[in-house]
């Protein structure tokens, strides 16, 4: 089992006041970017400003992880070497690839090697974000062990294949549901778009449900307001605990009394909807 992931901030890595505002959130995870996030002539910046706050800020419980830019700009094996002695929890990867993610994977092992930290400790994410990487996610998904989490970037595939972006995101519905189904295949979790609308909680709320309701295990944003109203809508809500419960009960007395199947609600349960519901207690 994968640490929780139910929000991802970003927050952009050449921005202190943004970094020591996002270590005051209770958050699952930080991403503190060097990617889009972050002016071409900022790049240098945000590498120190990065590692200035991985030594000095109380992040909490929050995961902290770093963006570094794609393979295909140069700039990322410099990134990870800036980075990396610092210590984040993991590094997420955007525009990646099968190969990409097994270099970048090479470079952790050896920075855990020099550091003498346990190999395999620090964590990798892909984002997936081009229409080839969405046609070969099997081998994204298998490309190393280390990765735990597979990204959906929609906003980046929409311009990759030339689409309209829609609040209803049907443009988007085959991949967002085609990544969840590797990522489970795989044992990985999957995390949902960024909703770029910051000053709408309902809307945000809503996808999020979404997502959720397709087997997302979190989701990206980009705004501290974002983070509760997500964080949220990833937990189960109280008329589905207290329906697991019932199912999770139900199950142990039928099985005391050798039966397969009962009904809870009124409706027939038997072993995969057991499952869903130990999955949902599990959560909490
Ligand atoms: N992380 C941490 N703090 C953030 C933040 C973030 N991602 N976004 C905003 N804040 C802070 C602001 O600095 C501000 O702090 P203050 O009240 O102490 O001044 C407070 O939260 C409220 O922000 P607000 O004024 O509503 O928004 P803004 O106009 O400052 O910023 C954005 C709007 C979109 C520019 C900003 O949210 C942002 O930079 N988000 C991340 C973008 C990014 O990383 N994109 C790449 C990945 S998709
Ligand atoms: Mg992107």
């Amino acid at each position: 089992m994968f640490r929780p992931r139910r929000a991802l901030l970003y927050i952009p890595g050449d921005d202190w006041h943004k970094l020591e505002k996002g270590a005051g959130l209770d958050v699952d995870c930080v991403c503190m970017d060097l990617e889009d996030g972050v002016a071409l002539n900022r790049k240098e910046a945000a590498r120190a400003t990065i590692v200035q706050a991985l030594q000095s800020l109380p992040f909490g419980r929050a995961e902290r992880l770093v963006r570094i830019q794609p393979l295909a700009s140069g700039a990322a094996e410099a990134d990870l070497r800036a980075v990396l002695p610092a210590h984040p929890d993991g590094i997420v990867l955007p525009k990646a690839d099968a190969d990409g993610l097994r270099r970048v994977s090479g470079w952790m092992d050896e920075e855990e090697a020099a550091q003498g930290w346990p190999a395999g400790s620090l964590a990798l994410i892909a984002i997936a974000e081009t229409a080839q990487t969405m046609i070969h996610l099997q081998a994204l998904c298998s490309a190393t062990p280390r990765l735990q989490a597979v990204i959906f970037g929609g906003e980046d595939l929409a311009a990759d294949v030339g689409a309209v972006r829609t609040a209803e995101m049907h443009e988007l519905a085959f991949a967002r549901s085609w990544l969840v189904l590797h990522t489970a295949a795989y044992g990985l979790q999957a995390l949902d778009v960024v909703y770029t609308n910051f000053r709408d909680p309902d809307g945000l709320r809503s996808e999020a449900r979404r997502a959720r309701e397709l087997g997302y295990a979190g989701k990206q944003v980009i705004h501290p307001a974002q983070v509760p109203v997500v964080q949220e809508a990833f937990l189960p809500d109280e008329a589905e605990v207290a329906w697991a419960r019932r199912v999770v009960e139900g199950f142990a007395q039928a099985q005391a009394e050798g039966r397969g199947a009962f009904a809870v609600d009124g409706r027939m349960v038997d072993m995969p909807v057991v499952r869903r519901a130990q999955a949902i207690l599990a959560r909490l």
